[in-house]
């Protein structure tokens, strides 16, 4: 009983202090999403650690393995790069971002240029969802909240994009908004989400050489699909029957059960 009383006095000494206080990350909570904040363009501020696991724990459960190769289509400020980086083999990370800025900031305050020159990310700096600029095939193409914010003309030049980047057996693990509204703009919405029924999508993604299944995943606001060649459409199935979440949507609440968080990562840490 000493010792679990002494503990939190152990941990609080190890934290980074400044003057006589300790420093407070700016993690850009209570900002909207696309506020300028790295955490907070991408979304709440206050879901960037959640959104950044779920991504991780699905590609795990779809049979990601560090030899892997992986586009993270959109990738942000690295809400899933962050992870994947150091957890995939060096130079097996592909990251394509229209906003540079996103990625200098979380490398800055999350990874760190050690890690960077260690692990060896790449990044390509677009928006015509142009991956065969990397020149590699992908086993796994990640698109999180993406097809969320593309009109159906922008939809089909992606999808187009990721079909020709899939490495043969590849699959793409993506969230879509379902909802019936309009589309008769066309381009990128941001940060307003674009919505597509599955019905509508599945028509989408067949006109772009691509076969989609539904996958049960937890997601606080959209929801999980994958896809994949029409060639590799019945591995593409099997997969998707076999990927079950183990909690389905209450991650959120299960967090809440747990309790609020005492002591804050800092990005400001061991970081240039
Ligand atoms: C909602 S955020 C999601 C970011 C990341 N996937 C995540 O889970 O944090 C959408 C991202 O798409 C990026 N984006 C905007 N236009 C794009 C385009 N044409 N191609 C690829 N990404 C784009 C934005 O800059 C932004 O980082």
């Amino acid at each position: 009983m000493k010792d679990r009383l002494r503990r939190p006095l152990r941990i609080a000494r190890s934290l980074p202090v400044v003057g006589n206080s300790f420093r407070k990350p700016d993690l850009g909570r209570g900002l909207g999403p696309g506020a300028a904040h790295y955490r907070a363009y991408v979304g709440p501020p206050e879901d960037y650690d959640l959104i950044g696991g779920i991504q991780v724990g699905l590609l795990l459960a779809a049979g990601l393995r560090e030899r892997h190769i992986l586009a993270d289509l959109g990738c942000g400020s690295l809400r899933a790069g962050r992870l994947l980086i150091p957890y995939l083999a060096p130079g097996h990370y592909f990251g394509l971002e229209p906003n540079r800025w996103l990625i200098e900031e979380a490398a800055t305050r999350e990874l760190g240029a050690d890690l960077f020159r260690q692990r060896k990310p790449v990044f390509l700096h677009t928006n015509d969802f142009g991956l065969y600029r990397f020149g590699v095939e992908f086993d796994y193409v990640l698109a999180q909240s993406i097809f969320s914010h593309t009109f159906p003309d922008l939809l089909m030049t992606a999808l187009r994009r990721v079909e020709e980047a899939l490495a043969p057996g590849g699959f793409l693990l993506a969230t879509y908004f379902d909802g019936e509204g309009p589309r008769e703009r066309s381009g990128w919405l941001y940060p307003g989400c674009v919505t597509y029924t599955w019905a509508e999508l599945c028509e989408i993604l067949d006109r772009c050489g691509l076969a989609g299944y539904p996958i049960d995943w937890p997601h606080p606001y959209q929801q999980w699909f994958l896809a994949a060649r029409h060639i590799d459409g019945a591995a593409a199935a099997a997969l998707a029957t076999a990927i079950r979440s183990p909690r389905a949507d209450a991650l959120r609440r299960v967090g809440q059960a747990v309790g609020p968080t005492r002591i804050e990562p800092d990005p400001g840490v061991g970081v240039q």
